[in-house]
Order: structure tokens, then C-alpha cells, then sequence
């Protein structure tokens, strides 16, 4: 029996417009999917998972049954679930030239699913981690991100950048344009607060909502540039430390992805209520639509607003979590 776990995380910039070459910063956040394998006598796979989202589901499938479970969630998230995952097991038998290993799957995950925390990014990598260790073979951090990125751009029929899978994999705060992805160094302290609807988006949809706008109105194809002018003046605000102005350029980065129509009136009611409470900024984070927003606040007072912001489920604290996927026992 094997067990890993890897980090969510939230976007600080430059979502959706990642898609289409421009930089992105996101940033890994104490909050960790653990996914415990263990090797089966067949070549079958037996999940179960006990996530926030998905609570209690188990299901067993491969060989020839045609199983789809019966648990009280959307069917696009529970295929979405059963795809992250068999993706995941492919590539650790991939890796381990074990083509027929079957596992029992169990994931324990604290990031809710859908709701721009990275859930399935952090699912794929502690898994590939786990069910390759199991067959006996250690693969470095860069290997697993690149493999796990191979997971999403297949299940999310090729609309994914490298951002989440990266930042899971790697921890920290990263940089990642196209294909050149970094982990960034001396990042100041980030004070992140999390506000959550309760809710999800369907990144597939939103993603290609942006793409038809852009292919429609240069003035939406200039917004998603802009948004990449906004993270290459963000990077450089980390760089000098100048927390004040990331906030700043949040709340621009907020504002065009509005614009941009992937936000919401829950995801504006908690930007509104951090940024009435002296959030030093605020913005939605991962594909909008519902989810999640994240603020950076160094007092209590945003987490104080946004538990009684209507339409916000739960706030939260969330530390930068340096590390990125790890053995656990
Ligand atoms: O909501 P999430 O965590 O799946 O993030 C989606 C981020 C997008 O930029 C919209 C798509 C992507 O793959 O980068």
C-alpha cells in the first residue's frame, strides 16, 4: 500500500489566458488531495472516494463491465472523476512497463472539485505518484507534472495548459507560459483567503465561452493580451516584494475576467465583500463560472466578511505550501 499527496491551488493571475500562450502565476495552497494505492491480483481498478465533493463513492471498473456509479453528484464530474483517475493509472503503468497492474484507489481530498482549487490536477499527480511507487519506480517531480499535464489535456479534450498539473507537482508559486514552466523563488508572504460558493464551473464550457469571444471581438482577443500584460507587471511586483500593488493587479485581473464573462454573481459578491473589507485585492480563481475566489488579506477581516457574504459557503486561510507532491505513510 502506497501513499502520496499533492497540493491545490489558486490562480494569483493570469487564468484563461494561459490557454493561449500568455504567462500565468499560480500558487500551491495547504489544502491536499491523498490518493492511497495498492495493487490488485487483476487487472481491474476499484476506486473510492471520500472527497468533499464526491463523498463516499466507490466504484469498480475495467475488464468488461460497463460500471457507472450510482451516487448523488452531476454524471459529467463522476465521468470527469473516473477519467482523471484511469488516465493516471495508465500513465503509472506506462512508466512502470506494468501494461495489466490493477489498484485499489482510495483519494482523500480536502480541495473541493470544479471549483478552481486544482482538485483534479492535485488527484492525477498524488495518484501517479502513489500507483508508480507501488510498482516499485520513483519518478522526479518534473516527470510526474509532465505525465499528469498528459492526464488533463486528454480529459479535457485538449483545452489545458501546464498551470495546475505544475503547480501541484513542483509546490510554491510558479510561472508557467506554454510549455516553459518554472517555480519562482523569494516570493513574499502571501496572506490568501479563500470564498467558496459551493458551486462549480464547467472549465470545458467557460474555456471555449473566452475562445468564441476572442475569435468575435478584437477588443476580447486585446482583454486576454491584457491579462498577460497584467501577470508580467504581477511577476515583477513578487519580485520587488510589492504585495500592495500583486493586490492591485488582482483587482484588474478580476475585472477582465469579467469582462470576459467567466465570473458570476456569487464569485462578485465575495470579490466585492474582500474588497470592501481592505482585502489588498481580490479576484476569482481557476475557470470562474462558481467555485472559488481568492483575496489577499493580511488581517481578518476578509475571512470575517466573506463568512457572512450571502452565497458563500465556507472561507478559509490558506498558506502557500511549498511542498508539491510527497510520499506520505
Ligand atoms: O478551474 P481550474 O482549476 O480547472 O482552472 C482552469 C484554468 C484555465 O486557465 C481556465 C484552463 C487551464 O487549463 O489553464
Amino acid at each position: 500500500m502506497t501513499t502520496s499527496s499533492a497540493p491545490g491551488k489558486v490562480y494569483l493571475f493570469g487564468e484563461h489566458a494561459v490557454v493561449y500562450g500568455e504567462p500565468a502565476v499560480p500558487c500551491a495552497i495547504e489544502r491536499r488531495a491523498r490518493v492511497t494505492v495498492e495493487a490488485r491480483a487483476d487487472d481491474r481498478l476499484q476506486v473510492q472516494a471520500n472527497d468533499l465533493t464526491l463523498d463516499g463513492f466507490t466504484v469498480t471498473w475495467g475488464g468488461d463491465a460497463d460500471d457507472r456509479p450510482d451516487v448523488d453528484v452531476p454524471a459529467p464530474l463522476v465521468e470527469a472523476a473516473m477519467g482523471y483517475i484511469d488516465g493516471a493509472v495508465e500513465q503509472a503503468r506506462e512508466a512502470a512497463d506494468a501494461p495489466e497492474a490493477g489498484f485499489d484507489v482510495t483519494i482523500e481530498s480536502e480541495i473541493p472539485l470544479g471549483a478552481g482549487l486544482g482538485s483534479s490536477a492535485a488527484v492525477v499527480v498524488a495518484c501517479i505518484d502513489a500507483a508508480t511507487r507501488e510498482l516499485g519506480v520513483e519518478l522526479d517531480a518534473a516527470t510526474i507534472a509532465d505525465r499528469a499535464f498528459q492526464v488533463e489535456y486528454e480529459v479535457q479534450d485538449g483545452e489545458a495548459s501546464r498551470a495546475d498539473t505544475f503547480c501541484s507537482a513542483m509546490g510554491g508559486a510558479v510561472h508557467v507560459q506554454g510549455d516553459d514552466c518554472r517555480r519562482l523563488t523569494d516570493v513574499p508572504n502571501l496572506p490568501f483567503v479563500v470564498g467558496y460558493d459551493g458551486g462549480t464551473g464547467d472549465t470545458g464550457e467557460l474555456v471555449a465561452g473566452v475562445r468564441a469571444l476572442r475569435e468575435e471581438y478584437g477588443f476580447a482577443a486585446d482583454t486576454v493580451a491584457a491579462i498577460g500584460d497584467i501577470v508580467r507587471r504581477g511577476k515583477g511586483a513578487l519580485d520587488e516584494d510589492d504585495v500592495e500593488e500583486v493586490g492591485r493587479l488582482m483587482d484588474f485581473n478580476h475585472g477582465l475576467l469579467s469582462a470576459l464573462g467567466v465570473s458570476s454573481r456569487s464569485l462578485d459578491a465575495m470579490v466585492w465583500a474582500a474588497r470592501e473589507a481592505d482585502a489588498l485585492g481580490a479576484k476569482l480563481t481557476g475557470a470562474g463560472g462558481g467555485g472559488c475566489v481568492v483575496a489577499l488579506d493580511r488581517t481578518e477581516q476578509t475571512l470575517t466578511a466573506l463568512e457572512y457574504t450571502p452565497g458563500c459557503e465556507e472561507a478559509f486561510r490558506a498558506e502557500l505550501d511549498t511542498d508539491g507532491v510527497r510520499a506520505e505513510r
